[in-house]
């Protein structure tokens, strides 16, 4: 059975037990920071199993695109070492949402195995969570599973819940005990069952895992009892096919056998000279290329921190693997064709960004082949010491000279038996760290507890709510039971007009207010995805729960914010039709002032481009066409060809915002129609990270500010050179070339005048033991003619030593010099240091010109006087 048909078999058998088949969800996942990637199917139906979040079904199946390469669940060390491990796998899921539990959980799960996989009943093991006696008595009292094949395991991890039966998304979120299945590959491959020392060899595979959802752990450890017990299981698509493909390793399956060739040929045709077709870093790269291109496609780009970090790490470690083989060459992003093949099908998302996916990994390698080929020296340079441990130091140079991510100078060392010095690698990156502290800082999440009603949002279409009921009240944190005139405080309330900052559009300012009290609302930011918090200060009486007010937000500020989203999508829209389909949104922000948005695309934009972006969008503001949202569901959205950002995750529903020709999906506030806009005016274009650049851009009234404002500008200098505004560019030309033809001559008169003063010098010299001793002070001199200067004094005195300086406020230069012929007697640098010295400066250079500066230049009459004697006594 190939993967493809696995993967239908398991969807189509849990629609026939009333289960909705659901989309997988990005690898990225959009609003949950505790994540770095998808890492299981539960992933995007967390807030279902945590009671938030409802959807139209409780029984859910998918198949879902996992990453496990950083945070909790992370198997990027195993890859290439062992038969069943992955950056990147495709997770089969069925999800009980309060439905079912553990007896229907294990009878489908039993069904599907051995009456549609048609897997033998004897070669299934199980375990289950050691106090789990329901799940154990299910398995063998129900199904039949004898009791020596069920194992029971308990906290084996070193705490209370921390067992391989027990399954925690992360460190925080929901989980529960479970009850794993495995699959015996037989007695001629070492290994023993589950629970066993041996547990670890190839022998017993877990093809299955059920988690009882149950609790959700919280920061503090603490496990919360879930609204209602769950179920959520994950099958590797891939263990389940090297199973039923009767072939022990997944790398062996049908998906694999292509991606390897394509490696294989990949690798040859960037310098290897035909690789070992059964090579370990074929595996690697055949792995690695799913785990970065199906990140590209969700909208990452390698990078140096983040998810952007974990995508360079992994591109990295398969581009080393193809260096060790022989590739000298870019030719990872060679494969991605074949994947496409392989996998375009079941993701089409892949398909439509292959171009992108393939440019993106091309630029990569470029850049790391620049510096692979250095870095692998010096790392075998330290490997031959024959030291067992490579230093911290030196993995840190890798890592910050030569773009070596720690774990990939780990993985070369792994294969001949050395490893790395983590904590001395740490040390040094913390020390570049803390320099580096100053960039970039979160936003911290208010984490208010709040338990009651949500706050229902009006202020798509009023900005004023008249009996707007107070919810709670906090301050310094805490629910209190009055906020005081003078207090700090947010305020909740049961509906509101005020907008709560998402989607990259600022939270709304305004008043509270009724008879005795008022609130200014300085901010508003959501406690939960449906309450409104209200950040402000009391400014008269008191505020309580219960509390009526007359919600009034800012009119003017909302009104020049909603202006700058507006044109915010105008101009996504217009990047696109000038840049290319690949520009993706990469974040926003929108306030009353402008809009930022960040997107995706590998190049500065040029003026004409933006010019481009500009018209098209002011042409879109003067058609003047209305604006609408709708609520819809997902899948409607998806059809009309709403613009998506992906791995934003969506709920079933969504609100969908056509304005003008751009249709995307939005929660935002926005204008009526276009022309309320008044003007789109770009303002700043630039790169933020690799392949991904900034515009801002103001509208409006802040526009016609921003014009006016250049236009005073203009008509400042204007005046200054007292030319017309239309003549000014050639007047500055003309004021430049001006300029350049006087520093020219001021130059000449420089030199003129400092060759002048030095034939006046010469009469100055003075012999001391047959040396001219001459040391004096050039008006208006520069180094350069300071040089010159001694250069001819020297050729007139013929033996001599001379010291001339230049002054400049309280700055000093100094040049020495002494002629070839007593340069046996004194040093150049010796006398520059000497006069110096005594100036405040230091200096030096070749026995016979060297030059120095100082800072004082009232001590200059004497330093220089006093060369005579310094010269007499040398001799
Ligand atoms: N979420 C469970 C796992 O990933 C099923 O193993």
């Amino acid at each position: 059975m190939k993967a493809a048909e696995i993967r239908q078999t398991f969807l189509k058998f849990f629609e026939s037990k009333g289960h909705q088949i659901v989309a997988s969800s990005p690898v990225v996942p959009g609003d949950d920071p505790t994540l770095l990637f998808t890492n299981a199917g539960m992933n995007q139906f967390k807030d279902v199993f945590l009671g938030f979040d409802k959807r139209a079904y409780t029984r859910a199946t998918t198949s879902q695109k996992c990453i496990r390469a950083g945070g909790k669940h992370n198997d990027l060390d195993n890859v290439g070492y062992t038969a069943r491990h992955h950056t990147f796998f495709e997770m089969l899921g069925n999800f009980s949402f309060g439905d079912y539990f553990k007896h229907d959980a294990i009878s489908y799960a039993w069904e599907l195995l051995t009456k549609h996989f048609m897997l033998p009943a004897e070669k299934l093991w199980v375990t289950v969570y050691a106090e789990d006696d329901e799940a154990f008595d299910i398995w063998n009292k129900v199904v039949g599973v004898p009791a020596e094949r069920i194992v029971r395991i308990g906290d084996n991890k070193g705490g209370r819940y921390m067992s391989d039966n027990f399954w925690m998304m992360g460190d925080t979120g929901p989980c529960g005990p479970c009850t794993e299945i495995f699959y015996d590959h037989g007695p001629e491959i070492a290994g023993g069952p589950p629970g066993s020392p041996d547990e670890d060899g190839d022998r017993y595979i877990e093809i299955w895992n059920n988690v009882f959802m149950q609790f959700n752990r919280t920061e503090d450890g603490v496990m919360h009892k879930l609204p209602k017990p769950s179920v959520d299981t994950g099958m590797g698509l891939e263990r389940l096919a090297a199973v039923l493909q009767h072939v022990h390793s997944n790398y062996e399956i049908d998906t694999f056998v292509g991606l390897l060739a394509a490696a294989k040929a990949a690798v040859d045709g960037a310098g290897a000279q035909d690789c070992d077709k059964d090579s370990a870093s074929l595996k690697v790269i055949a792995d690695h290329i799913r785990a970065c291109s199906f990140t590209i496609v969700d909208g990452v780009i390698p990078g140096n921190e983040g998810r952007g970090y974990v995508l360079r790490r992994i591109a990295r470690r398969a581009i080393r693997h193809g260096y060790k083989l022989g590739a000298r060459t870019p030719f990872f992003h060679k494969i991605v064709a074949e994947l496409v093949q392989q996998m375009g099908d079941a993701y089409p998302e892949l398909r439509q960004a292959q171009a992108r996916v393939t440019e993106v990994l091309k630029q990569e390698e470029e850049r790391f082949f620049q510096t692979i080929a250095n870095g692998m020296e010096i790392l075998e340079a330290a490997l031959a010491s024959g030291a067992k441990q490579i230093d911290g130091e030196t993995a840190f140079k890798l890592h910050d000279t030569y773009g070596f991510p720690v774990d990939l100078t780990g993985d070369v060392c792994r294969e001949r038996g050395v490893t790395v010095d983590q904590a001395g690698f740490e040390a040094a990156m913390n020390r570049q760290r803390e320099q580096a502290r100053a960039a970039g800082k979160f936003k911290m999440a208010q984490g208010l507890e709040y338990q009651g009603q949500p706050t229902a949002f009006h202020g798509y279409d009023h900005l004023v709510c008249e009996t707007s009921v107070v919810t709670a009240v906090y301050v310094d944190g805490v629910a209190v039971a009055e906020a005081k005139a003078g207090d700090d405080a947010v305020i909740v309330l049961d509906h509101t007009p005020f907008y709560a900052e998402s989607g990259g559009q600022v939270g709304d300012s305004g008043e509270l207010r009724n008879n005795s009290s008022r609130f200014a609302v300085e901010d508003t930011l959501k406690i939960q995805a449906d309450v409104f918090g209200h950040h402000g200060r009391v400014l008269e009486g008191a505020i309580k729960a219960g509390d009526v007010f007359v919600a009034r937000v800012n009119a003017e500020a909302r009104a020049k914010t909603v202006r700058n989203h507006s044109a915010t999508h105008l101009m996504h829209k217009a990047l696109r039709e000038v840049l290319g389909a690949h520009v993706q949104q990469k974040g926003s922000l929108v306030n009353a002032e402008r809009t930022r948005f960040d997107f995706a695309h590998n190049a500065p934009l040029s003026a004409a481009e933006v010019k481009r972006v500009e018209a098209i969008v002011n042409a879109e503001i003067l058609a003047n066409a209305g604006a609408k949202a709708e609520v819809m569901a997902l899948d409607d959205a998806q059809k009309s060809g709403a613009m998506m950002l992906f791995g934003e995750k969506y709920g079933e529903t969504v609100r969908v915002l056509s304005i003008g020709s751009s249709k995307e999906l939005c929660g935002g506030t926005h204008v009526k129609a276009t022309g309320d806009i008044g003007l789109f005016k770009v303002v700043a274009e630039g790169g933020v990270a690799a392949g991904v650049r900034r515009i801002e851009a103001v509208t409006g009234d802040n526009a016609l500010a921003y014009l006016q404002s250049l236009e005073s500008t203009v008509q400042a200098v204007a005046g200054t050179l007292k030319a017309a505004p239309a003549e000014l560019e050639s007047r500055v030309h003309a004021v430049l070339d001006q300029l350049r033809a006087l520093e020219k001559e001021l130059g000449a008169a420089k030199s003129k005048l400092a060759s002048a003063q030095g034939d006046e010098l010469l009469t100055q010299a003075v012999d001391v033991k047959g040396i001219k001793v001459l040391a004096a002070t050039l008006v208006g001199a520069d180094a350069k003619t300071l040089r010159e200067t001694m250069d001819k004094l020297k050729d007139k005195l013929k033996t001599a030593a001379i010291v001339l300086a230049a002054v400049d406020g309280d700055k000093v230069q100094l040049a020495a010099g002494v002629t070839a012929d007593s340069v046996g007697k004194l040093k150049a640098g010796e006398l520059v240091n000497f006069v110096a010295q005594q100036v405040g400066g230091k200096g030096g250079g070749k026995p016979d010109l060297a030059m120095a500066g100082g800072t004082d230049a009232k001590a200059l009459p004497q330093a220089l006087a006093g060369v005579q004697a310094w010269v007499a006594g040398k001799l």
